[in-house]
């Protein structure tokens, strides 16, 4: 049964991994001095302890009482994204982040984009926000590409 949008409750659910792996912040579109001048010691290789947020939205079904079973989105996320990157070089090892600097930015980006199609299976549910830690204070959070380029243009205009 579809749920009613007037009286179902709308839930957003969050699984948290925490992954360890190396990078290097390097572009190939830039010279090696401009690498050091706007990276600096993180264009040397290095490591982080990642954590991972990952928040799917959506109506709490009357049977079951979920938005969606945890344990599908833990395996979801351990599947699609932890086995891939988990003492990894992130700069180097892992097929879908070639061709891309390994910011935080950019991984929340190729982490939204391995997970959602998969989330979006799950009736009535949708990848919300996608929240990933570099470290204790450092952390970057990624709505997806539509409504994130909305709320850039709305704020210069
Ligand atoms: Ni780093």
């Amino acid at each position: 049964m579809t749920p009613d949008p007037e009286t179902t409750p709308v839930v957003e659910i969050v699984r948290r991994e925490e992954f360890s792996s190396a990078h290097r912040l390097h572009s190939d579109a830039l010279t090696d001095e401009e690498n050091r001048r706007i990276f600096g010691p993180c264009n040397n290789t290095h490591g982080h302890n990642y954590a991972l947020e990952v928040v799917v939205r959506g109506a709490v079904d009357r049977q079951t009482g979920m938005v969606m079973n945890l344990s599908d989105l833990t395996s979801l996320v351990q599947e699609k994204v932890v086995l891939e990157v988990d003492h990894k070089n992130l700069s180097e090892d892992v097929p879908f982040l070639q061709g891309r600097v390994a910011t935080a930015e950019n991984l929340a980006v190729a982490f939204w984009e391995r997970l959602q199609p998969d989330i979006e299976t799950f009736e009535g549910c949708r990848l919300h926000r996608i929240r990933l830690y570099e470290s204790q204070n450092n952390f970057v959070d990624y709505f997806g590409p539509g409504p994130a380029a909305a709320r850039i243009s709305s704020a210069s205009s």
